[in-house]
């Protein structure tokens, strides 16, 4: 193996930058050129990549975002843009790629190996939400960000002595949802994985009241409802004061934690590493302290077991 490819893909996660600069790193280390594809596969569609050296890596492991950029590309999904893809990749001597990013991205990854590049993707998401690996990079560092959310609205919450919904992001998963409920002493979870009816929450918050609870947190997965609709049913249900917070997009920002950046020097280097022995269709994950790798497919098909054990915990410590 003479050279690789790396790009991020998709939504960009906090702790893509750590990856990033241990394929790099892990890379040269082992005598291996990298060139650093911008965009995502629009860049490789488009030819936009650089060389990248040691000190192109050094100073980003703190940043959040992607210094490569990122991109959602409907273009790479057609067979004009794939072959367009396959092209560079042959034209720039691109022996493997390494694909940072969520299912979508891996998609795409399988698909150029079939056509005989070796990749190996790194689940970058905040989403959490790539039930073949315990953790996504950027999960633990949006769930801290949320955390420090929480704590300041519970800070006013409880001074006006008001009920607030914060909406977060997650798509269809609600594990963000879910530990940040857990770890922030929410009231109520509400949560794709577990539909629970506006009666529910609103018996919930009343219940609270009677005992003298004077503000109440509702977590709510932006899969699974509308901050604003759910408030204005409490409000109109129990006609307390209620506010509400969407987070959006100061979740995939920051800093990233320890944790997201020690994971993604792994996986990054575990990469390397697969790709450098001519293993090829494969995604990097962890699992108990681990860094393990196994095939995109199988991966993929993987369905996600709901958290039963957290979500009634999170009920329970919450009375
Ligand atoms: P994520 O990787 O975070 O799930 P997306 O689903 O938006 O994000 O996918 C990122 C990109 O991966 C898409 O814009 C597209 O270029 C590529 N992609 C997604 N699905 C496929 C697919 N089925 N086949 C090939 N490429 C895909
Ligand atoms: O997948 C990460 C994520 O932030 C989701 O939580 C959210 O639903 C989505 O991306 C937002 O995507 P976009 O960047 O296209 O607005």
């Amino acid at each position: 193996m003479r050279r690789i490819g790396v790009l991020t893909s998709g939504g960009d996660a906090p702790g893509m930058n750590a990856a990033i600069r241990a394929v790099v790193r892990y890379s040269i280390y082992n005598n291996i050129e990298v060139m650093g594809i911008y965009r995502g596969y629009k860049g490789l569609i488009e030819n936009e990549m650089k060389a990248m050296d040691l000190s192109s890596v050094a100073d980003i492991i703190h940043r959040g975002g992607t210094i490569l950029g990122t991109a959602r590309c409907e273009e790479f999904m057609q067979e004009s843009g794939f072959q367009k893809a396959l092209d560079t990749l042959r034209y720039r001597e691109i022996e493997g790629l390494v694909v940072i990013g969520g299912d979508g991205s891996f998609k795409g990854a399988r698909k150029l190996s079939e056509a005989g590049v070796l990749t190996a993707g790194i689940p970058g998401t905040i989403d959490n939400d790539l039930p073949y690996t315990q953790y996504t990079l950027g999960f633990n560092t949006a769930l801290n960000t949320i955390l420090d959310a929480i704590g300041k609205i519970r800070d006013t919450s409880s001074s006006h002595e008001r009920t607030n919904v914060v909406e977060v992001m997650g798509r269809r998963c609600g594990d963000l949802a879910l530990y940040a409920g857990l770890a922030g002493g929410a009231e109520v979870v509400v949560i794709p994985e577990a539909p629970i009816s506006n009666e529910e929450i609103c018996d919930i918050i009343m219940r609270g009241n009677a005992r003298g609870k004077k503000h109440s947190i509702i977590i709510l997965a932006e899969g699974a409802g509308n901050a604003y609709s759910l408030r204005d049913q409490i409000v109109c249900s129990t006609g307390l004061s209620v506010r509400c917070t969407v987070l959006g997009y100061i979740q995939r920002g920051g800093t990233p934690s320890a944790f997201d950046r020690i994971i993604g020097s792994k996986m990054g280097a575990k990469a390397v590493h697969t790709l450098m022995n001519g293993i090829t269709n494969v995604v990097i994950g962890t699992r108990d302290g681990q860094i393990f790798s196994m095939d995109i497919g199988e991966a993929l098909q993987i369905e996600k077991e709901f958290d039963q054990e957290t979500y009634e915990l999170a009920k329970i410590l919450s009375i």
